[in-house]
Order: C-alpha cells, then structure tokens, then sequence
C-alpha cells in the first residue's frame, strides 16, 4: 500500500525534523573514536521509515504541541530502535547481513563495533532525554519520559521480547504466548512513541491519554504482525533486508501460527480496534489514523 498523500506529507515532515535532530545528537565521524561514531551515524542516519518518531509527533499533534518541542523525545526513541536492529542483526542472533538496503553493521565494520555501537545508541537516546532543553520544563515529566523509554526498552520491554522471540525459535507458541513476544519485542517501543507524546503535552494519566494507550498497544502488536506477513510476501529489494529469514530460522511468527489469512485477520482486527479508541477525538488525531492504517497495509 502507498501512504495516502496527505501522510507522505506528513511522514516526510516528520522524517527530516528528527533526521536532523538524529545528526544534531550523533557525535561527528571526526571525532574519536571515529570508527565507533562513523558506524553509529552508519546505523542510524538516511533510511527507516521512522514510524516511531513519527508517532511521537503524531501523539503531540492531536494534543496540540509544539512539533519542535517534541524532536528529543522522537530522536530519542529512534536511537532505542536503530540500536534494537543492530543487535537483532548480530550472528548471535538473528545473523542477517542485509537492513535498510545495505549491509548491516557488523558486515559493514565487525562484531564488536556492532555491539558497541548498540551500547552508545542506547545511552545517548537517555542523554538526549536528560539534555533537550525545548523538551520540557518540568523536571517531574522529564524524569517519566527517561522512565518510560528506559522501561520500554529493558527486560519487561524490547529486551526481553528478543529474548523471548530467541527462546521461542523452533517452537510451537499458542497465541496468547505469541502476542506477549510481539507485544514485548516490538509493541512496547511503539507504545512508548505514543506515551512519550502524551507526556510531553500532559495528557498521561486523562482518560485521552489512556485511550491513546490502548491505540499504541494494538498498532504495536499490528506492527509485528504485519512485519512477519512482510517477511513471507514481500521481497528482499522492497524490504531492505532479507526476505524468508523467520522460516529459514523457525522463528514463531504469526503466519506460522494462523496462516497468512489468518494473520492479515489479526491485524486487521487491530487496526479497527485502534481507530476505535480514536472514535471521540476531532481531527487532529488523523495523522494517528492514517499511521494506523499504513502500519497494516505497508509493502515494507
Ligand atoms: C523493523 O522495524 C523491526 C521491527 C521491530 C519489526 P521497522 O520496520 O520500523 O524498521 P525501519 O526502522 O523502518 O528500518
Ligand atoms: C525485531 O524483530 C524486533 C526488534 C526489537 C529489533 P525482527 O527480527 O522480526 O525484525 P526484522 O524483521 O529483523 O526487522
Ligand atoms: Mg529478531
Ligand atoms: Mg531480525
Ligand atoms: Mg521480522
């Protein structure tokens, strides 16, 4: 599915703001070490779709922010999730030499550039939490945003998923076990973008924010969902990485699980009960909308 126009417009808008918060943040590749900075700009510069500050401004959008207020906590989020792709791309674990079109990073560099370059994306998405100064006033916020990204991240977060979606390679999960994995590996940084964008605007704890919560939890699952369809029906050249890895590795997917039907019926099922929870805002919660529905018809 192409984006409709009014969200490729919004989707590059939002793309340069936080690829130039990207280059503001990631240290130059002249300074020392260099190789080290060269492969984190490598890994996180020019590609990716960056759904998850996409959502982030998106977020503040329906709840009237400031769009420059919110590029720390965009920039934030994509540092997490760049760093979440060069791990998931190391031999230990999903050994794949192919992502966003180019080699990966440890086929670029080597084995412990890639490590490290995961270790320092990950601490600079919490420096530039701690250090935005347009963020917020409110040291309180500040602090629950740190918590919130830290918290999506870690062992109860992506972290965790990984190692769940590494446990659970050649095996036969139910469905209920299947949704945690997804919902962990992939669901809780998604689900984090929307949070972060509540937060920015104070609406966390209102029943809207709460209502956004549960629109974040099903894009998040319908995000993984859709990711394993991609990996059956789509094609190396579109996907930027390389296509039929999860059955080559018997990982536990969805289709595997429900079959492709059956796994397009999941995410269109979260897809409805994600406009549902959209149903009493104006609007200005339609780039919230059309993320949705991208997010279940994307081609890669
Ligand atoms: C890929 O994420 C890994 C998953 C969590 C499914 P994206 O599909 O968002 O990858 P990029 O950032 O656009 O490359
Ligand atoms: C990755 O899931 C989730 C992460 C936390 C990076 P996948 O392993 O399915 O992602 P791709 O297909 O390699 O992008
Ligand atoms: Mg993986
Ligand atoms: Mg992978
Ligand atoms: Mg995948």
């Amino acid at each position: 599915m192409q984006a409709n126009p009014e969200l490729q417009a919004f989707l590059k808008t939002c793309q340069g703001q936080v690829e130039n918060a990207l280059d503001h943040w990631l240290p130059a590749a002249t300074i020392t070490p260099e190789r080290l900075h060269a492969a984190m700009r490598y890994s996180t510069l020019g590609g990716g779709k960056r759904v998850r500050p996409v959502l982030v401004y998106a977020t503040g959008k329906a709840l009237g922010a400031d769009p420059r207020q919110l590029d720390g906590a965009a920039c934030a989020v994509e540092l997490i999730h760049a760093y979440s792709l060069v791990h998931d791309d190391l031999p230990a674990m999903d050994d794949d030499d192919l992502r966003r079109g180019q080699p990966t990073c440890h086929k670029q560099y080597d084995e412990a550039t890639a490590i490290l370059v995961g270790d320092a994306l990950q601490t600079l998405a919490f420096q530039v939490l701690c250090k935005d100064d347009t963020l917020t006033r409110n040291a309180k916020t500040r602090l629950e945003m740190i918590e919130t990204l830290a918290t999506a991240s870690g062992s109860r977060g992506m972290a965790g998923g990984q190692a769940l979606d590494l446990a659970a390679e050649g095996q036969t999960l139910n469905l209920a076990e299947l949704e945690n994995l997804h919902i962990h590996k992939t669901g809780a940084l998604i689900r984090a973008s929307v949070r972060l964008g509540t937060l920015a605007t104070g609406h966390h704890d209102s029943e809207l924010g709460q209502k956004l919560d549960h629109y974040a939890k099903c894009i998040g699952l319908a995000f993984q969902v859709r990711d394993d369809i991609l990996d059956i029906e789509g094609s190396t050249e579109t996907l930027g990485k390389t296509q039929g890895k999860d059955r080559a590795q018997f990982k536990s997917t969805y289709p595997a699980l429900l079959g492709l039907q059956g796994a397009r019926e999941a995410a269109e099922q979260l897809l409805a009960e994600a406009l549902e929870s959209l149903s009493e805002m104006d609007q200005s919660a339609d780039p919230l909308r059309w993320i949705a529905n991208y997010i279940v018809g994307r081609s890669y």
